[in-house]
């Protein structure tokens, strides 16, 4: 028995590590990029492409929200505006990609979709915002 008490002590700690690693925490939102004159055609549309139109397109889109087009991202989803126009902070757009909540169920993509399509790099979060910040045009 006096073996035992040591050994389930680490056990119960390795777990513990291995529990706290993989728990996701919600994230600061990335700065906006410091680039000029982003574009949807030039610089968003790829990145969307790739992490968000397979559920947000077609006749079902996923929340009534198209992201495969200009004008469907501006319309906004069944709930209404996805993008503030001149404020990338407050465009929801933005936070869902950026993992801001604390709910995880807002984060997009849905974490056990990630695998399949990425999540956005900080890098692409920054563009996004400055597209945003710079009118959405
Ligand atoms: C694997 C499918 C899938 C992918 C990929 C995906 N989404 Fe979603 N998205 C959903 C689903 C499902 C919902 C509805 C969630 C709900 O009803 O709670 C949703 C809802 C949303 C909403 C909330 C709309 C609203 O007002 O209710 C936003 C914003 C959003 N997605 C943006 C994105 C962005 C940006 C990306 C890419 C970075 C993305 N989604 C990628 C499935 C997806």
């Amino acid at each position: 028995m006096k073996t035992q008490t040591p050994l389930f002590a680490i056990v119960s700690a390795v777990f513990a590590l291995a529990l706290s690693g993989s728990a996701q925490d919600a994230k600061p939102m990335p700065p906006a990029s410091t680039k000029a004159g982003v574009t949807y055609d030039g610089d968003i549309k790829a990145i969307l492409d790739k992490s968000c139109v397979h559920c947000h397109s077609g006749d079902k889109p996923k929340a009534k929200l198209k992201l495969d087009t200009l004008e469907g991202i501006l319309k906004g989803s069944r709930n209404g505006k996805v993008v503030v126009v001149g404020d990338s902070a407050k465009s929801e757009i933005v936070q869902a990609a950026a993992h801001t909540s604390d709910d995880q169920d807002e984060w997009m993509p849905p974490a056990k979709a990630t695998g399949k399509y990425p999540n956005l790099t900080a890098d692409q979060i920054g563009l996004l915002r400055a597209w945003i910040d710079q009118g959405a045009k």
